[in-house]
């Protein structure tokens, strides 16, 4: 049965009244239009749906919104804007690390995460961070080139 769930939405309050098992994935693109997390698997193994919640990186295809209540989540969207982009989104497009565009959602997410927790990752440790996110392209030196850039702007204060 349908309930209301109320949460916060790349920081801003948002309600939904979906089932409790209603999946987050499907509630950002079906009904809130939001169409920066992507369904890849379906089955939590990708990385292409990944989102924020409370800061840590989730497969929204594999989280139900009955869990969610009160909670922080931020998708793809909710990082930076086209004039203010998330030192992460500059330097993966300074480096041109996003070749398909499908997995970069996830995976800009997945480095978000990471810089939150570590702000100073090895190279093993962005390689480990990301390692659930599949890419097809073998862009990956350039994902990880990106994130250290990232990493080192937000260091010196860039606003993340
Ligand atoms: S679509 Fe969610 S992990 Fe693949
Ligand atoms: S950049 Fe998306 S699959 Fe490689």
């Amino acid at each position: 049965m349908p309930k209301t769930i109320a949460f916060q939405l790349n920081g801003r309050p948002a309600s939904v009244e979906v089932d409790a098992t209603a999946l987050l994935l499907d509630v950002l693109r079906g009904d809130l239009r939001l169409m920066g997390a992507r369904f890849g698997c379906g089955a939590g193994q990708c990385g292409a749906c990944a989102v924020l919640v409370d800061g840590a990186s989730v497969a929204a295809c594999a989280t139900e919104m009955g869990n969610l209540a009160g909670k922080s989540v931020v998708t793809v969207e909710g990082l930076g804007t086209p004039d203010e982009p998330h030192p992460l989104q500059a330097a993966f497009l300074e480096l041109q690390a996003g070749q398909c565009g499908y997995c970069l959602s996830g995976i800009l997410i997945g480095a978000a995460a990471l810089l939150r927790a570590n702000p100073d990752p090895s190279r093993a440790e962005i390689a480990k961070a990301l390692d659930w996110h599949l890419c097809r392209c073998g862009v990956h030196n350039r994902v990880m080139d990106a994130v250290a850039l990232a990493a080192k702007r937000i260091r010196a204060g860039a606003p993340a």
